[in-house]
């Protein structure tokens, strides 16, 4: 069930039942010549919709802005500051625990968001302790392309040229679910440079066309329906373990 699509009398009844709900998370940024915007905030809204239909349990809106400053060079991305974000989650974790979750699992599209997400659940863990709340609070970060089960699947669809950024399977989850919006463009190099960077600038400098490390020209549709449904199965495996109120 869809968060946005109950009434407040629904989600009250399913609370009773479950305490559990999954946040999807991405981020709006570049994503190379052939990588949409908003393909972070894509992957985990489609992995957690499909995930919430395979298994009983509600699914948040989607967060679609992170923390993308490495991006910012390139003209779309929307970034918000760690500490912006931070405030983002800790607000959302509140308002979700002020109703009764007890279990907050965020499916994350972006690698970016790690560091922050898990700080900013650092704080609120703090700031409960301190209170001496003895409730459980349970916050769960996951990103789909760590759920079991899918790095192996990734090496094995993708033997080389997957990379770390506007990689060949993030591409193929939305041209699957969003197939007017897939884009044909030549690559050069095909296979994009990988390593460091420091900033935004120094990021554009290293990796001109915004990829890293990536073949994106490798996505296809039918790859994208498979690593879809093989990360909203271990999602919803994820999920099971939360399923008592
Ligand atoms: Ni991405």
């Amino acid at each position: 069930m869809l968060l946005v699509e109950a009434t407040w009398k629904e989600i009250e009844s399913h609370l009773a039942t479950s305490r559990a709900i999954v946040m999807p998370i991405g981020s709006v940024e570049q994503h190379g010549p052939m990588g949409l915007l908003g393909t972070d905030a894509m992957c985990a809204e489609i992995i957690a919709r499909r995930a919430g239909e395979l298994g009983d349990f509600l699914v948040g809106p989607t967060l679609s802005l992170g923390m993308a400053q490495s991006h910012l060079a390139f003209p779309g991305t929307i970034s918000l500051k760690p500490s912006t974000l931070m405030a983002v989650v800790q607000d959302v974790v509140a308002s979700l625990s002020n109703s009764g979750f007890r279990h907050i699992v965020f499916l994350n599209g972006h690698g970016g968001n790690i560091a922050t997400v898990t700080t900013a659940f650092g704080e609120i863990h703090a700031h409960r302790s301190l209170q001496q709340d003895p409730e459980n609070l349970n916050l769960v970060l996951k990103s789909w392309f760590d759920l079991p089960g899918i790095r192996k699947l990734l090496a094995e669809i993708y033997p080389s040229g997957h990379g770390s950024h506007a990689t060949p399977s993030e591409i193929a989850i939305t041209q699957h679910a969003f197939p007017h919006a897939v884009k044909q463009v030549a690559l050069d190099p095909q296979t994009a440079p990988d390593g460091g960077f420091s900033d935004a600038h120094d990021f554009r400098r290293r990796y001109p066309d915004g990829r890293k490390g990536a073949n994106s020209s490798l996505a296809k549709p039918e790859d994208g329906a498979r690593l879809t449904e093989a990360a909203a199965q271990a999602l919803v495996q994820e999920m099971a373990k939360y399923a008592k109120a």
